[in-house]
């Protein structure tokens, strides 16, 4: 048995396109010219599917990139988000899935107890926003405020929070999990006046608004803080049992044993 030869690119073409960096069309035009030829594609048509092609790769790469960039701990999705069993209501959801806040720069913050679908919704909402080719960035309060605070040691502060909004979207998950120091405070207040109506900031805490005090310092700070947040801002309030505690105990066919 004779196996078919794979088509080649004429080694001028190959050299061409791997010059001008166009890898897409380079692995796809061999095939597509035996195609349009058996096919008989006008000459337009066969340009047209190179350059999707080339389209098309480059998106899924750019597509890939913003993805890592984004540095999403976990991927989730709205799709995998069963609305019968969340709190939020469906309406709800599907204003936050259109990512007309983000367009708008308008902010969003959830605020509810553990387990109640926080994360998934804000990570929902960045990985629909990378598709969208947004600019995403995940962090939770606390390694936000460390990579501000290495700012400081050498002066880059500024800097670094403008590297920060050059994203769409700056996620800031389980604020309030840690109190703040004054320091720290300070700094994310910087960060949060510097980002107000520019981009786009998702937050989420258990913590109610007039909580805050627990874990920022000083209630000026505090105020202003919460003052720019909200002025634009959708604020989603969570509730219901852990999402975390019901599977465990669908699992084990009852409550988990307490150690
Ligand atoms: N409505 C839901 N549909 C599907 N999965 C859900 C839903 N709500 C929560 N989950 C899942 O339950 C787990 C806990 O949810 P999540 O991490 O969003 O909670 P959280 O509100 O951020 O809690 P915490 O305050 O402890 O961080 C995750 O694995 C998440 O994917
Ligand atoms: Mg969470």
């Amino acid at each position: 048995m004779t196996a078919t030869k794979a088509p080649v690119l004429a080694p001028d073409l190959e050299a061409g396109l791997r010059r001008l960096k166009l890898a897409a069309m380079r692995r796809t035009a061999p095939g597509l010219l035996v195609t349009a030829k058996t096919q008989r594609w006008t000459p337009e048509e066969f340009l047209r599917t190179l350059i999707d092609a080339e389209i098309a790769s480059r998106d899924a790469s750019m597509n890939a990139q913003r993805l890592k960039a984004a540095n999403f701990p976990v991927i989730k999705t709205f799709e995998e988000f069963t609305v019968a069993t969340s709190s939020i209501p469906a309406g709800t959801l599907d204003y936050l899935a259109s990512l007309e806040w983000i367009t708008a720069k308008e902010n969003l913050a959830l605020i509810g107890p553990a387990g109640t679908g926080k994360s998934h919704t804000l990570i929902a909402c960045g990985v629909a926003a990378v598709h969208a080719g947004l600019k995403v960035r995940y962090f939770t309060a606390a390694d936000l405020v460390e990579v501000l605070f290495r700012g400081l040691a050498d002066n880059s502060v500024g800097k670094v929070i403008d590297t920060l909004l050059r994203n769409d979207l700056i996620i800031c998950d389980e604020v309030g999990f840690a109190p703040l120091d004054d320091t720290g405070a300070q700094l994310l207040f910087r960060f949060v006046a510097a980002a107000y109506e520019r981009r786009s900031i998702g937050l989420a805490s258990h913590w109610a608004f007039d909580q805050w005090g627990r874990f920022l310092p000083e209630h000026t700070t505090a105020v202003s803080m919460l003052d720019r947040l909200l002025h634009h801002a959708s604020v989603v309030v969570t509730d219901g049992e852990s999402h975390r505690m019901r599977q465990a105990k669908s699992r084990t066919g009852a409550a988990p044993r307490k150690p």
